[in-house]
Parts: C-alpha cells; structure tokens; sequence
C-alpha cells in the first residue's frame, strides 16, 4: 500500500492567503471556534478529547482499519520530538470539538498528521478554514512547506487539499 499513497506538498509562498482566509471568516460567522490545543491548554483532558475526535473521523479513512488504543496514539502523537500543541488546530462548536487539523513539526516542513471533521459538520469548508488558520504556525515557525499523503480512495481529502494548492510530490 505504502508505494500507492498520494503525497502532496503545499509551498506555502505561493499560498492564497486572502482566498482562504474567508473559510476561516465563514467559520466564525456560523459560530465555530478554531483554537489550538496550545491555546485551548495541553493537558490530559484535552489531549483524550483529540484522541476521541481523531478515533472517530478516522473511521472514515478509506482501509484506515482498527484505530490506536489511546496509549499507542499518545506514543505516536504527544511522546515525539516533532509533537507542539500549537500545531494543533481545533475547531469548536459551543463545548463540542467537531473539527481538528493536526501537523507535526519537522526540520524543513509541517506534516499534516490528521485532518477531521465529524460528519454532520462535513461540506462547510471547516477543514480549509482549520488548515488556513493552522498556517501562521508554519510561518511562526520559519517554515515553508507541508506536506501529507492519503489514501488513493480519500476523495475528499486529496480534493480539499488540491484546492488549497497542494501538489503532487515525490
Ligand atoms: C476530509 C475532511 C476533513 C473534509 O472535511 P470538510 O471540511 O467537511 O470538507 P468539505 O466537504 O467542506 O470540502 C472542502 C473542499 O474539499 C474539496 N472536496 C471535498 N470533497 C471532495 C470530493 N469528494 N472530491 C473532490 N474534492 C472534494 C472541495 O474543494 C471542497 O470545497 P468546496 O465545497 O468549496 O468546493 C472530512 O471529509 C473528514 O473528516 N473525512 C474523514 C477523515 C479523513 O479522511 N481525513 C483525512 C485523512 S488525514
């Protein structure tokens, strides 16, 4: 599977900023909250919400298979080098977390580690708007790329992030 995935890199000098600054205006304008795990507070309350969030839109991912016992994903996500909680985009509605981009930081680029929406939020634009907002992370950090891959069956993923202007890579 693994010489199949769709890998696609985002060169963020070349990134329409304005264009998609209006998902993120659209989202505060219909009352979602988009924060960060920074922001929001990294502690172990909040870290599992992730984790539920993360487990329940990953069902979604095509041949995604049984997810990570919560052990495993914090191993994973929080006990690396790469892990920063301002790198975790999260996007609220009233209490309930609905939304979530997450990136892990390396040497020369961001990597999209899960990018989610429950699904009666899905067909808004809130994963562009999360995704926009998770970008001055990537400019605070000096960096200019990011990256992901995806499933070939992952429409709408691989089509959201086409429309954001990722391209295909190596
Ligand atoms: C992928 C996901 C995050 C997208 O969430 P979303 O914010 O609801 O996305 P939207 O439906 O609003 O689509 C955003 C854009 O993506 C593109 N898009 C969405 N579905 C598409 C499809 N099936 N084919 C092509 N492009 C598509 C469109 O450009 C769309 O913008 P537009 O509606 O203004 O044209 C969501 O479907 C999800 O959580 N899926 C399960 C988890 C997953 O697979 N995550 C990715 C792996 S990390």
């Amino acid at each position: 599977m693994a010489g199949q995935w769709v890998r696609l890199e985002l060169d963020l000098s070349a990134f329409d900023t304005d264009r998609f600054e209006r998902y993120v205006t659209t989202c505060r304008d219909e009352g979602i909250r988009l924060t960060t795990l920074a922001e929001l507070g990294d502690t172990p309350e909040h870290r599992r919400a992730l984790y539920e969030l993360n487990k329940e839109c990953s069902a979604d991912i095509p041949e995604r298979g049984e997810f990570f016992s919560y052990e495993e994903f914090c191993a994973r996500r929080f006990d690396v080098p790469s892990y920063d909680p301002r790198g975790v985009v999260i996007a609220r509605d009233g209490d309930d977390w609905i939304g979530m981009a997450a990136t892990s930081r390396h040497e020369h680029f961001l990597f999209n580690e899960m990018t989610g929406v429950r699904a009666s939020y899905r067909g808004r634009g809130i994963s562009i708007a999360m995704k926009t907002y998770g970008m001055g992370f990537a400019r605070l950090c000096g960096i200019r790329r990011v990256r992901t891959f995806h499933h070939p069956a992952n429409d709408s993923a691989i089509g959201m992030n086409r429309a954001m202007g990722y391209a295909d890579t190596e």
